[in-house]
C-alpha cells in the first residue's frame, strides 16, 4: 500500500504558503527540489512534476497540518442507472499510484451506482489551502484480504455497526438502528467481529487528476494531469482556464 496518510511529514508548510504564487501549485516539491532562483520558471509546463502524486503527496501533507478537521474526506460522485449523478463524502484511506481507496457498505446507493456504473468522480477542497483535486476514475473492489485487514484495525463499535446499519436503506425509526446495534453485539459477544463481505474498500483508478489552486482576481492556477492507458504511470500534463 502506498498510504501517505500521517506519515508523511512535511516541514515546511508556513514557508511554503508564503511564497509566490507560481511556486505554489508545486507547494513543497519545489521547496525540497529548488532553490527560490528556479520557482520562477513554474509557469513552463515542463518544470511540473511529471506525476500527479508528488503534487497529491505535498498539498495533502499541507491539508493535514491546515484543516481543521478531516483531510482525508472527499466527495464522491456517482451515477444511477438513469445518468442521475449523486454526491456524499467519503474518507480516503488510502493513495498512491496504484488508486484512491475508500471503504463502504457495497448495497448502500453509492455501491449499487459503482455496480452498475464504475466511473466516478472525487473530490478534495482544502478551504484553509483554498485548494482543490478532482480525480475521474474507475473504481472496483480491493482484494478482500485488504478489506479484512482495514476492518479488523477498526474500532469494535464501527465493526458492529457495519453489521447493523443497512447504509441507504428506509429506516423507520432510530430505535430499528439500535436494536440492530444490540443484536450484532449479543451474536459476537466476547468475539472478534469478522467483515461482512458487503463491506470492503474500493479503489478508483484514476485517468484525469486536476489541481485548482485559487489566485487573486479568479486567475486561478489549474494543471490536469491525462493519462490513457491506465496500467501505467505515465501521464500528459495540461495547463487549463481557470
Ligand atoms: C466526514 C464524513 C466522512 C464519511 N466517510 C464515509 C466513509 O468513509 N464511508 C462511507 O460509506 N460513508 C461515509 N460517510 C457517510 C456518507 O457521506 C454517506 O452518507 C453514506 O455513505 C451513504 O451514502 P449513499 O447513500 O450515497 O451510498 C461520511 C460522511 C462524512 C460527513
Amino acid at each position: 500500500m502506498n498510504t501517505f496518510g500521517n506519515s508523511f511529514v512535511h516541514q515546511n508548510a508556513e514557508t511554503f504558503i508564503v511564497q509566490n504564487s507560481f511556486s505554489k501549485v508545486f507547494g513543497c516539491v519545489s521547496l525540497i527540489f529548488f532553490n527560490d532562483s528556479i520557482m520562477e520558471n513554474f509557469m513552463e509546463l515542463h518544470s511540473a512534476p511529471d506525476l500527479p502524486w508528488t503534487i497529491f503527496e505535498c498539498w495533502f501533507a499541507l491539508a493535514q497540518q491546515s484543516e481543521p478537521s478531516n483531510p482525508e474526506a472527499m466527495t464522491l460522485a456517482t451515477v444511477d442507472a438513469d445518468g442521475v449523478p449523486q454526491v456524499r463524502i467519503v474518507l480516503m484511506k488510502d493513495i498512491g499510484q496504484d488508486g484512491v481507496v475508500f471503504f463502504t457498505n457495497s448495497q448502500s446507493t453509492k455501491g449499487q451506482n459503482i455496480a452498475h456504473n464504475p466511473n466516478v468522480a472525487l473530490l478534495f477542497y482544502w478551504r484553509s489551502l483554498d485548494r482543490q483535486v478532482c480525480i475521474n476514475g474507475v473504481a472496483s473492489p480491493i482484494d478482500p484480504a485488504e478489506s479484512d485487514r482495514y476492518f479488523a484495525s477498526r474500532s469494535r463499535i464501527s465493526q458492529i455497526g457495519a453489521w447493523a446499519s443497512q447504509q441507504s436503506k428506509p429506516m423507520q425509526d432510530f430505535s430499528v438502528l439500535q436494536a440492530a446495534v444490540a443484536e450484532a453485539e449479543v451474536c459476537y459477544f466476547s468475539a472478534d467481529v469478522p467483515r461482512p463481505s458487503h463491506w470492503f474498500g474500493y479503489r478508483v483508478v484514476p485517468n484525469r487528476i486536476e489541481f485548482w489552486i485559487q489566485e487573486i482576481g479568479r486567475l486561478h492556477q489549474r494543471i490536469a494531469y491525462r493519462r490513457e492507458d491506465t496500467s501505467q504511470d505515465s501521464w500528459v500534463k495540461q495547463w487549463i482556464f481557470p
